[in-house]
């Protein structure tokens, strides 16, 4: 069947006292209407039409072309605001859904029960709408769900404008709904204004009902159709999410020691095997491999870790480790840090766009940007490539097998030779030929003494 599906989002969000539209706010490393995007685009043949309003220019740069747009500049209601989308729907649709940018909590697997239940009575041609439907203890802020006595759906009536029957009603309007796409052309625009001065998509269930057309309903968990209005409701739907993403990586393996104090955003990517002790906050496109350990306490943005690699309360920001490779406590890989296999990087260690090789350690504090480190070196504790002059930024180079002292300082641009050795306090001023040792300020080649030369 043809599909297509229009999602609001023209709404103020003035709950949510911010300068950027509710539908932007980030959950769990997406914002809300990328939520909303991703969970109906599955079942469509074209990008969802957004009803766009508020904030209109930021909503469209950060969907482009994964939407269609419809603008609504008055907030005429959720009638109006569909009636916006018609002319961008295409024509030879069978039947057009609806949902709202500001319920992160849906499914797809949900939308596509309410699909299958539209497709499985489409041979009915009374069917006009389909629609989900909860059932809550606490119905404040819902249209109630009306049946007639054969219990037949027959209108949706707005909170403000229920008679005290109507407001016991416990079957509740999520706002979900699947159309008939000619009936819902024919009809829409023949929406009556209500006493409010808006125009209630919920009052096509009555026009409907009232032609002996078909409104059925399928239901939806509760959960699922949490709408949110202001930062608590953020929050929650954060919490939801967050539960969800760790019971994936569980269930494919992965053990999170503890599931409430760990924060994974949707894209990350973990190995199985692989431990995640507690207040690790894991974001953007990170992708962890088989048998790493992370935390406890570290961040990690957009980084990449091959297998069996430790990160113990640590931040790395757009850095990758090779396999084997160790950083923490208290490390930070900054963007362009990458440590080969089995690079061991220890406390208050600091490494900034430059390349460890495989097998090199660097126990104790110290910082290493814009630099191409060798193989199997020895950076001693507190060494500090010297890489800006206040102006720009020079490279070190180090060569396999080197040996800095501690407290070295490496004024770039320097290159030391394979298997040289910095004596500890140097500051090296000028390349270092291979196996040569150097040593002072500024550092100068140890030259034999006699009593050496004997010995
Ligand atoms: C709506 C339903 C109600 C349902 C409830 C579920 C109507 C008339 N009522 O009520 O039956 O139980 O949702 O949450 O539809 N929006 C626009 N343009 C508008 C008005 C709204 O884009 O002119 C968007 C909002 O940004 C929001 C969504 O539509 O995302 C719902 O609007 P809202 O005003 O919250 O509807 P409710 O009064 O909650
Ligand atoms: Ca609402």
């Amino acid at each position: 069947m043809r599909t297509a599906a229009v999602i609001l989002a023209a709404g103020y969000g003035t709950r949510m006292k911010s300068d950027l539209p509710k539908v932007l706010h980030p959950l769990v490393g997406r914002p809300l209407v990328d939520w909303a995007v991703r969970a109906v685009a599955p079942l469509l043949q074209a990008p969802p039409v957004v009803v766009v309003g508020h904030g209109q220019e930021l909503v469209r740069s950060f969907l482009g072309e994964r939407g269609r747009y419809a603008v609504q500049s008055e907030l005429l209601g959720t009638g109006h605001a569909v009636l916006q989308a018609l002319p961008a729907l295409d024509a030879d649709l069978d039947r057009v859904v609806v949902t709202y940018a500001d319920m992160p909590l849906l499914t797809t697997a949900t939308l596509a029960r309410l699909l299958d239940l539209y497709a499985a009575l489409a041979v009915d041609p009374a069917l006009a709408i389909a629609m989900l439907s909860i059932q809550r203890e606490l119905p404040q802020g819902f249209g109630r769900i009306v049946r007639s006595a054969g219990g037949d759906v027959a209108a949706i009536v707005e909170e403000v404008n229920c008679t005290p029957e109507q407001l016991a009603i416990r079957e509740l309007n999520p706002g979900v709904y699947c159309f008939e796409a000619r009936w819902l052309r024919e009809n829409l625009p023949h929406l009556p204004r209500s006493s409010q001065g808006e125009y209630y998509l919920t009052d096509l269930v009555a026009m409907a009902a009232g032609q002996g057309r078909r409104v059925v309903t399928a239901d939806a968990p509760l959960e699922e159709v949490y709408g949110v209005n202001n930062r608590i409701h953020l929050a929650e739907a954060s919490g939801v999410l967050r539960r969800r993403i760790v019971e994936k990586h569980l269930l494919a393996g992965v053990t999170v020691v503890d599931p409430a104090s760990t924060y994974i955003e949707a894209e990350v990517v973990i190995g199985a095997d692989t431990t995640i002790w507690p207040g690790c906050v894991l974001q953007g496109a990170t992708q962890i491999g088989r048998r790493c350990t992370v935390g406890p306490y570290s961040q990690l943005v957009d980084t990449v870790l091959a297998d069996g690699c430790r990160a113990v309360y640590s931040v790395l920001e757009q850095a990758r480790m090779e396999a084997g490779a160790e950083v923490g406590p208290f490390g930070h890989l900054r963007k362009g840090a990458h440590l080969g296999e089995a690079v061991h990087l220890g406390n208050f260690g600091e490494v900034k766009d430059s390349y460890l090789g495989p097998g090199t350690k660097m126990g104790h504090f110290g910082y290493i940007g814009n630099a191409e480190i060798g193989a199997n070196v020895n950076i001693g504790a507190g060494t500090i490539t010297c890489n800006y002059d206040g102006v720009q930024k020079a490279k070190t180079v180090v060569g396999d097998n080197a040996f800095v002292g501690s407290d070295a300082l490496l004024v770039a641009p320097v290159s030391i030779g394979e298997s040289a050795r910095i004596g500890a306090g140097a500051v090296v001023t000028r390349d270092v030929p291979a196996q040569v040792t150097v040593y002072g300020v500024p550092a100068r080649v140890k030259t034999r003494t006699a009593e050496e030369s004997v010995g």
